[in-house]
């Protein structure tokens, strides 16, 4: 069981709504001048990345006071409740357990009792046996050729991980080709058939429930088409697979449950990753790099199961967001990767955030009378610099952003490595120290300018400085080194959703427009004018009845 304590009742959040005050007039510039061990107070070195949280708004007193805010609301006892396996996902009574997927050290996990390292392992070496075939080419396909192609289809959490992490680790890719197909939309499916070759193709249904509208549709869609290509239904073995947690569904689709890799219900669809989920990542980079990214996560693991919260990465980072989220009304949290690899992290780590603690209803059954989770959103630098950084640095909404970026290139062309980390360098100085006006009009002064001139636009050029950012500096983008980051945003989003005394691990929320949909598509058949709905939803379907 989780604690049920509604954090604005605690002691630590009357002090730091006292202090916020204070710190609130402070600039960060001005800390720095203060304190000359500022950045090695607020930084942590943690497996060969460095998390730089120096340029926040924050001093000694507040981090004390996040800490003891944490420890008000029992997040130790929180972090516990889910490492053993207690069945903290209380509205679906289910264990929250995928650290156990990444459990390295292969400690017993127990779920009712029974230890769960024995079936994540067996389904871990028939994931290596099965990837090893396909690699190497011992698997062949219905005419006796090679898979040279695999199309993992599903969505959400069935898809955004293995997209994200295949894209961030392309450098280290087999020989196989990757396409992900999602959107029920046919245009995802029909283009990415143009692209294969039945003969060389495999399919991956990757579904938890494997009853999932989109997923289904464009997995009969591939079925349908492998089909009429010449294929067999006795031929749907060395093509499809799926990867489920419904052994009858998949058996009811034809995929023969050899070709079934199981994972469980005490894995959320947006932690799945780690899981038989993640079966196209070990195709796409092979089964030992997938093994590193697991052994990067759970090292994590271990650091945020045992390190002191005053050193521990994901609870700084997660207490950093409620300080700005719940006192400075910040809406928002930028996640801005300067590695092309990176480019998907923001989108996995906007269904990870807000499919998790997007709740306004508390573990009590309350509405809650403060702010949830943020809207995440980011791009990579510095193609974000020249799009949407000018509201970062001169618009009215404060965006805290946390700058990521390798040290070492995995493509060291020419300068292009040192101009892009110059560039994550600048930014996050630039948003601390801002410009002021005299500066500017030193600028200005030295460009030649009149004294009009410079008095008409010295406002636009100030800029106010004090944003926050973290700064996450990793050695080098490896399977290991990713593992391990991905893992510390997830043990962010737990320790905010302890703090704000929420549920993170269901998500009713996505189930009503589903419902919804499955009414409205019968309506969609015939061409007799709908006027079961409001008159918005009714002239909308008769419209498109009427253009279809
Ligand atoms: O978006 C809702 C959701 O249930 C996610 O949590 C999940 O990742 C996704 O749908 C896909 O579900 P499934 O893996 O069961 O197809």
């Amino acid at each position: 069981m989780l604690p049920k304590i509604n954090f604005t009742t605690t002691k630590a959040y009357q002090y730091l709504a006292d202090h916020y005050i204070n710190i609130n007039q402070t600039d960060i510039k001005a800390l720095f001048a203060e304190d000359p061990n500022r950045f090695n107070k607020f930084s942590i070195l943690f497996e060969d990345i460095l998390f730089d949280y120096s340029k926040n708004r924050i001093n000694d007193e507040t981090m004390a006071l996040l800490i003891q805010l944490a420890k008000e609301c029992k997040l130790d006892e929180a972090i516990k409740a889910m490492f053993n396996g207690e069945k903290i996902n209380e509205t679906e009574g289910r264990e929250v357990l995928h650290i156990a997927l990444r459990n390295q050290s292969n400690t017993p996990i127990l779920v009712d009792g029974k230890d769960v390292m024995p079936e994540v392992n067996a389904v871990l070496a028939k994931m290596e046996k099965f990837s090893n075939a396909i690699i190497s080419g011992d698997w062949k396909g219905y005419t006796g050729k090679q898979i040279t192609d695999v199309v993992n289809i599903g969505i959400g959490g069935s898809d955004l991980g293995p997209v994200m992490v295949t894209e961030a680790l392309k450098h280290y890719k087999t020989r196989l080709n990757l396409h992900f197909v999602s959107n029920v939309d046919g245009t995802h499916i029909a283009e990415t058939l143009k692209a294969v070759d039945p003969e060389t193709t495999l399919f991956l249904v990757a579904s938890k429930t494997f009853t999932t509208q989109e997923t289904m549709s464009n997995a009969n869609t591939a079925r349908s088409w492998f089909l009429n290509q010449g294929a067999t239904e006795a031929d749907i073995a060395k093509h499809f697979a799926a990867l489920s947690t419904n052994a009858k569904d998949v058996a009811a689709f034809g995929i023969d449950t050899e070709n079934m890799f199981e994972f469980w219900d005490w894995v959320g669809g947006r932690y799945s990753l780690w899981s038989a989920i993640g079966l196209s990542i070990s195709l796409g980079i092979g089964f030992d790099n997938f093994k590193q990214l697991l052994a990067g996560a759970h090292a994590t693991d271990k650091h945020f199961s045992s390190v002191p919260f005053e050193e521990n990465v994901p609870v700084i980072l997660g207490m950093l967001g409620v300080w700005y989220i719940n006192f400075f009304g910040a809406e928002t949290q930028a996640i801005l990767p300067y590695d092309q690899y990176l480019h998907r992290f923001a989108a996995y780590f906007q269904q990870g955030d807000m499919e998790s603690n997007g709740k306004y209803v508390d573990r009590n059954g309350e509405i809650v009378m403060y702010e949830t989770g943020p809207v995440i959103w980011g791009e990579p630098g510095t193609n974000g610099q020249h799009a949407f950084y000018q509201l970062i640095h001169q618009g009215t909404k404060l965006i805290p952003s946390d700058f990521i970026a390798p040290a070492q290139s995995l493509n060291p062309l020419g300068d292009h490595h040192p101009i892009l980390l110059s560039n994550f360098f600048a930014q996050t100085e630039a948003l601390m120290n801002g410009k002021d006006e005299e500066e500017v009009v030193a600028e200005l002064t030295k460009a030649g300018k009149t004294h009009d001139e410079i008095a008409k636009l010295a406002p636009f050029k100030v800029f106010e400085g004090n944003r926050p950012t973290n700064s996450i500096l990793l050695k080098k983008v490896t399977p290991f080194s990713l593992g391990s980051l991905i893992a510390v945003y997830e043990h962010k989003i737990f320790v905010q959703g302890i703090i704000w005394n929420i549920f993170s691990f269901d998500q009713w929320g996505v189930e009503l427009g589903k419902q919804l949909a499955q009414k409205i598509q019968p309506e969609l058949k015939g061409n007799e004018p709908v006027n079961s709905h409001d008159s918005s939803t009714n002239g909308l379907i008769n419209q498109y009845k009427d253009w279809r």
